[in-house]
């Protein structure tokens, strides 16, 4: 795809201050878009994502939800296993192996955390590399490391893809990633320093000392660490590119780790929020998924 396939006019959506708005709605809709296509070309194959929920926590059923209406957009099946909180760690990891080992099931994914009391390492570590469409396995987490094929986590995929899709240069420029969590700033610093990217990662955390001063090196900031406007206009060396992986429920409502409004006056490129990163994880989800049904031998050679 081109640009002008993004935008007609040839123009990005920019805010009031003239920064580029890396819109994730819009191209998430796109990836499921063309996955459909994709799907629709080989003749429908079954490609099925299994989505396991356990207890009854809001945010994440809305998560689980939105996935699998996706996954429906896309042309795929999906497959939905509801767990009650109580549930014992026996219980559901024979309802995920039971997944693990359905022919008809490619990918898996297990919304986290999960109640209190149940070991999620234990119950990732039942998913063959293949299904494990979230990446956050060991498996995953060690190909992506090795340079290896396979799924990448969903959250940091979907921040390198906006960057790609809105143009932010990466080659030769300095990232910083904010927050060192295994779902999304350890794996965004391996993406961003990999060949074929080659930005120069730096991962921050609060022990990091002076943020301000770290971040406003950066040509690159991706802030992942649940601290509500976090970061401000004196984190941001002007044009930098500024992505918001944050979520914090307070009490104006959801907000990331971004203050948009002083931010978007100098950056040269922002994520919204909501519509950032968010939607963004969904569409990888599904690349991912129907890259899961490819390894597994699912999908008619086209
Ligand atoms: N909870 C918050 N984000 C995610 C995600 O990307 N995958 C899963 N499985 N759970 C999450």
């Amino acid at each position: 795809m081109t640009e002008n396939d993004l935008n007609p006019s040839g123009e990005f959506e920019r805010t009031p201050g003239g920064a580029i708005l890396m819109d994730g709605n819009r191209l998430r809709d796109e990836i499921v878009a063309r996955l459909n296509e994709r799907i629709t070309a080989l003749g429908n194959p079954h490609v099925c994502l299994a989505t396991v929920l356990v207890g009854d926590d809001k945010p994440s059923q809305i998560y689980v939800r939105n996935k699998r209406k996706k996954a429906d957009e896309a042309g795929m099946v999906s497959r939905h296993v509801e767990l009650s909180a109580d549930i014992s760690q026996a219980d559901l990891e024979a309802a995920v192996s039971e997944l693990a080992n359905d022919p008809g099931v490619h990918g898996i994914l297990v919304q986290l955390p999960l109640p209190d009391g149940l070991d999620a390492e234990r119950v990732l570590d039942l998913l063959p590399a293949e299904k494990d469409v979230d990446g956050l396995t060991e498996r995953s987490m060690g190909r992506l490391v090795r340079g290896r094929d396979g799924h990448v986590p969903c959250t940091p995929l979907g921040v390198m893809r906006l960057m790609e899709r809105y143009g932010v240069e990466t080659s030769g420029k300095s990232a910083v990633v904010i927050g060192r969590s295994t779902l999304v700033g350890l794996p965004q610093v391996l993406l961003l320093g990999r060949k074929g990217c080659d930005a120069t990662p730096t991962l921050a955390h609060s022990r990091s000392g002076d943020l301000a001063a770290i971040c406003r090196q950066a040509d690159i900031i991706v802030a992942a660490v649940g601290v509500a406007g976090l970061v401000t206009a004196e984190f941001v060396k002007p044009g930098a590119a500024v992505l918001d992986v944050g979520i914090s429920r307070t009490a104006e409502g959801i907000q990331g780790d971004v203050d948009f409004d002083s931010v978007q006056e100098l950056a040269g490129a922002i994520t919204p929020m909501p519509r950032g990163t968010g939607p963004m994880t969904i569409g990888c989800l599904m690349e991912n998924t129907f890259n899961a049904a490819r390894m597994l031998g699912a999908l008619p050679s086209s």
